[in-house]
């Protein structure tokens, strides 16, 4: 499933360059070798974010 139409970017794309380190969505853009456009994608971006982060919190309770 394709995050981001503009730069076919895919979700799991986009989870890798979460666990790589991205924190934030220009960082998402940055690992898969791209730049916003529409910025359409950028609050799922955000929300795959903070679902990683809050996953690591509840891994290290
Ligand atoms: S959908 Fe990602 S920049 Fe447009």
């Amino acid at each position: 499933m394709y995050v981001c139409n503009c730069n076919g970017i895919r979700e799991r794309e986009v989870r890798a360059a979460i666990e790589a380190g991205a924190s934030r969505p220009a960082e998402v853009f940055r690992a898969c070798g791209s730049q916003a456009q529409c910025a359409r994608c950028v609050c799922d971006m955000r929300k795959m974010i903070s679902e990683q982060d809050q996953a690591l919190r509840f891994a290290a309770e």
